[in-house]
């Protein structure tokens, strides 16, 4: 079975792209801090039963893979959902650990037979070595975008992305060569056109145009329209960190939260991340473990209040950051907007807010995504900053604590203040120390089976002794 979205579980696509906000990074000695819009544990939690639900609606699938999928992640409700979530958890059976380059290579080697065969169709007389090395980095890019995000603890916005990219290069919703350009400049300002590129393309071309301008002008702002998915929000702000300048990334997304005092979905997710760099090196481990789905996470088809994350993916939507309007539900629903504005109306995309399609593939055309990427030099406006944010952050942490280690669902060994970040860095540091990086397995098949529909033969060792059958069906080929 595959945690991959079809056209039929859509809703996890969207609901993934929540977990995006929070990321940190670290680089040129200095550590990051981010401060995200997100709902993990909503992510978590929906995204699991997502695939609960996809595998077991899944009239082509046969019974063993209905069994596969329910074993990697029902057999105990909140085990499956840790496993899906922890890359910490070192459950050889419900997990592969694999070195983050090695993934790399094969996802782009994935990703660009997906591009080749379909673009070679139409484009049979480019045979250029030029225009084969462009391609080629352009998937080692998607590629670097998918497996950061696994490597971060967010295996959501993961390698399990990659089926979805190839199915939407293979039908031609995403144009896999299309080059990005700079289409409006003046002073700190840019607005790139996507051309239905690939995000991460897109994004890439954004944030450097937007680095350029902000050592020239101390600040810069550039937005993107027709664009797609580009991954996780922090591969690009961590851009801006590693240049010591402070990043923050933004993209609308299909919508999937309902307006307060609404019951349709209108607003996406629409995750930003903030990311500053600092000078503090702490780090500390964070387990999550799920539960259930609390009230105030999703409504039903009604609009009324929903626990059941079915109902939610399927019939219903999400509620935005703080759920119902009681507890303050509009304030997500205004960031939501924030971030729509900033990414689709004042870049100029065609599709807006409520008209932006979901994202499947048996979507009409091009998403049109946009995104915004702000940049700013923080020597402009103060000496010291990073020594600033340090402390600010050391403080932060050195807060006194609750003694209640059970309200929530979030566990923490240490149960110190954490910083928006701090358990990314922890799998980032536990990547490094135990030798790659933890996919949970039912994505390692799915990779599998991509990389034997597209005849990949640099397959993984890590990845050879699972059974590429057991992935679900494509519904694409
Ligand atoms: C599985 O989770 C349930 C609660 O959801 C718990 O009662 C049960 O003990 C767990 N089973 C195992 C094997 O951990
Ligand atoms: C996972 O296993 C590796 C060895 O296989 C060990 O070094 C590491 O400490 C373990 N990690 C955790 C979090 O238990
Ligand atoms: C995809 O992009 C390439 C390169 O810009 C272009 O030549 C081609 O026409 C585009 N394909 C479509 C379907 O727009
Ligand atoms: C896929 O997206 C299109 C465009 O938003 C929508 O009309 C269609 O209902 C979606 N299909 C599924 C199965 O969700
Ligand atoms: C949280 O962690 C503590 C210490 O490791 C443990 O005793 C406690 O049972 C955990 N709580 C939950 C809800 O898992
Ligand atoms: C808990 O974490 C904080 C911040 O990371 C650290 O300063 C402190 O020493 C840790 N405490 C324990 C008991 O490990
Ligand atoms: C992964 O492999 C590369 C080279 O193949 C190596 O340089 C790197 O150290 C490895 N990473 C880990 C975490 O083992
Ligand atoms: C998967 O199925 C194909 C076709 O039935 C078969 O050739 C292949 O050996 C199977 N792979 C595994 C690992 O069983």
């Amino acid at each position: 079975m595959a945690l991959l979205p079809s056209d039929r579980n859509d809703n996890m696509s969207s609901t993934r792209t929540t977990t995006t906000a929070i990321l940190v990074g670290a680089t040129c000695g200095v550590i990051g801090v981010v401060v995200g819009l997100a709902i993990p544990p909503i992510l978590k939690r929906l995204t699991l039963a997502g695939v609960i639900r996809s595998s077991k609606n899944d009239k082509s699938s046969s019974s063993s893979e209905e069994e596969e999928g329910c074993k990697s992640t029902t057999t105990n409700g909140s085990d499956g959902t840790h496993s899906v979530r922890s890359g910490l958890k070192n459950d050889s059976s419900s997990s592969i650990r694999i070195n983050q380059s090695k993934l790399n290579a094969f996802l782009s080697t994935i990703l660009l037979k997906a591009a080749t065969t379909t673009t070679t169709t139409t484009t049979t007389t480019t045979t250029g070595g030029d225009d084969d090395r462009k391609l080629e980095e352009k998937m080692e890019l998607v590629a670097s975008v998918l497996t950061y995000a696994d490597s971060r603890g967010i295996p959501s916005h993961g390698s399990n992305r990659c089926d979805t990219y190839v199915n939407e290069i293979v039908a031609g919703l995403v144009n896999a060569t299309a080059d990005p350009l700079v289409e409006k400049e003046s002073g700190c300002c840019a607005v790139i056109n996507g051309n239905n590129g690939l995000g991460a393309v897109t994004s890439k071309l954004a944030m450097t145009k937007a680095l350029q301008l902000s050592k020239m002008y101390g600040v810069a702002v550039v937005t993107c329209h027709s664009s797609n998915h580009y991954g996780a929000a922090g591969y690009w702000a961590k851009l801006a960190l590693d240049q010591n300048m402070i990043g923050m990334s933004f993209t609308n997304t299909s919508p999937f939260a309902v307006p307060t005092r609404g019951k349709t979905r209108a607003v996406g997710t629409n995750p930003f991340c903030f990311f500053a760099p600092a000078v503090v090196t702490t780090t500390k481990v964070m387990d999550r473990i799920g539960q259930n789905v609390p009230i105030g996470w999703g409504v039903d088809e009604n609009g009324n209040d929903c626990t059941d994350p079915k109902v939610i993916c399927q019939r219903g939507g999400l509620y935005p950051l703080g759920g119902s309007e009681l507890t303050a539900g509009y304030k997500g629903y205004g960031l939501g907007m924030f971030v729509e504005i900033i990414c689709s109306v004042l870049s100029g995309t065609s599709h807006v807010g409520p008209d932006v399609q979901s994202w499947n593939i048996s979507r009409d055309g091009p998403l049109h995504y946009g995104h915004c990427f702000i940049v700013i030099d923080p020597t402009r406006f103060v000496d010291g900053f990073e020594k600033r944010l340090g402390d600010y952050l050391t403080k932060m942490r050195n807060l006194p604590t609750t003694s209640d280690t059970s309200n929530d669902n979030d566990n923490d060994s240490n149960n110190s203040v954490l910083v928006a970040g701090d358990p990314e860095k922890q799998f980032e540091n536990d990547a490094i120390k135990n030798g790659g990086i933890v996919l949970h397995k039912s994505v390692a098949i799915t990779l599998k089976a991509l990389a034997v529909r597209f005849n990949v033969d640099n397959i993984p060792p890590e990845l050879q002794c699972l059974d590429e059958n057991k992935s679900k069906a494509s519904l694409y080929e």
